[in-house]
């Protein structure tokens, strides 16, 4: 199973909505996927549909990391069925890990390696759940504290979110130099990031300044296309639909984008992580 943790230090910038639409592209694609929900805002589940699961939420699973198994927080989203009605005999498939306010009693800038591999443990330890899905993609909170590192740990690649704005370009930048200081401590095979520009307008100068500054930026880190400003990806989310299965011209250019994206995390996706930290004594 391939992990992507879906990032940026700001919020608002778009994480949980390039979340939803790469779980939608890789649904569709026929992919089994994963959605661990690490945000206490839990606001990618909101947008799944999560049926009920056993009512094991992603805070309650870290903090008892010994004693449940990472099958006992997956739950269903209502886009999985939608997706079978619709392409009978599809192998897609979408399941969550809930996200809740629990989740945040880890979001703290002090945590220890033992907390540090929590989820990377449940991942890895149960071989038969992980086994089940393609990819997982993490959608973290608008921090670089503890819920974000224990994601950056879990995962083989992090893709980062920014808005072709001064300060949301200044913040991935920061987001960068404190990987590369995570990877040095912490997890040396963590994969270089991917950034992808969201929100843009491209009828705003100032943006379109601060997109060809990321282009020199971030260089071949950038990934193709950049994602356009579309209102109805916002009514696509108030629906708990995903993008792929939204009527209209506007939803098929933005599902579009979201395949072109996906496709773009080839080569962050390719090789499992191989940091595993060592627990503490
Ligand atoms: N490309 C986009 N087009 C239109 N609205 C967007 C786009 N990306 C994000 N939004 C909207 O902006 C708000 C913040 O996005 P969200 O994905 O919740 O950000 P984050 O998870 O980083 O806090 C949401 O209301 C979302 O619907
Ligand atoms: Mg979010």
């Amino acid at each position: 199973m391939h992990v992507v943790s879906i990032t940026s230090l700001k919020g608002g910038v778009g994480k949980t909505t390039v979340t939803l639409g790469l779980a939608s592209a890789a649904l569709h694609a026929g992919l089994r996927v994963l959605v661990v929900d690490l945000d206490p805002h839990a606001d990618a589940t909101t947008a799944l549909a999560v049926r009920r699961g056993r009512g094991i939420d992603a805070g309650h699973l870290l903090r008892n990391a010994r004693r449940y198994r990472l099958a006992d927080a997956v739950a269903a989203s209502a886009w999985s069925r939608e997706e079978r009605n619709r392409v009978p005999g599809t192998t897609g498939r979408l399941d969550v890990v809930p996200g809740s306010a629990y989740s945040g009693i880890f979001d703290r800038p002090d945590l220890g390696r033992r907390d540090l591999n929590r989820l990377h443990r449940l991942l890895t330890r149960d071989e038969e759940t992980a086994a089940a899905y393609d990819i997982a993609l993490i959608d973290c909170p608008p921090s670089l504290n503890g819920l974000t590192r224990i994601a950056w740990t879990a995962s083989s690649g992090v893709l980062l979110v920014a808005e072709p704005a001064l300060f949301s370009v200044a913040g991935t930048e920061r987001t960068l130099r404190a990987m590369d200081l995570f990877r040095r401590e912490y997890a040396p095979g963590l994969r270089t990031a991917g950034v992808v520009a969201n929100r843009v307008r491209q009828d705003v100068p100032e943006q379109a300044f601060r997109l060809r500054e990321m282009e020199r930026m971030f260089a071949s880190l950038l990934l193709r296309p950049a994602l356009i400003d579309r209102p109805v990806l916002q009514q696509v989310q108030g629906a708990a639909h995903a993008v792929h299965h939204w009527p209209g011209a506007d939803a098929a250019h933005a599902a579009r984008d979201f395949d072109a994206v996906l496709a773009g995390l080839g080569h962050l996706v390719e090789d499992e992580p191989e940091h595993a930290l060592q627990p503490s004594a």
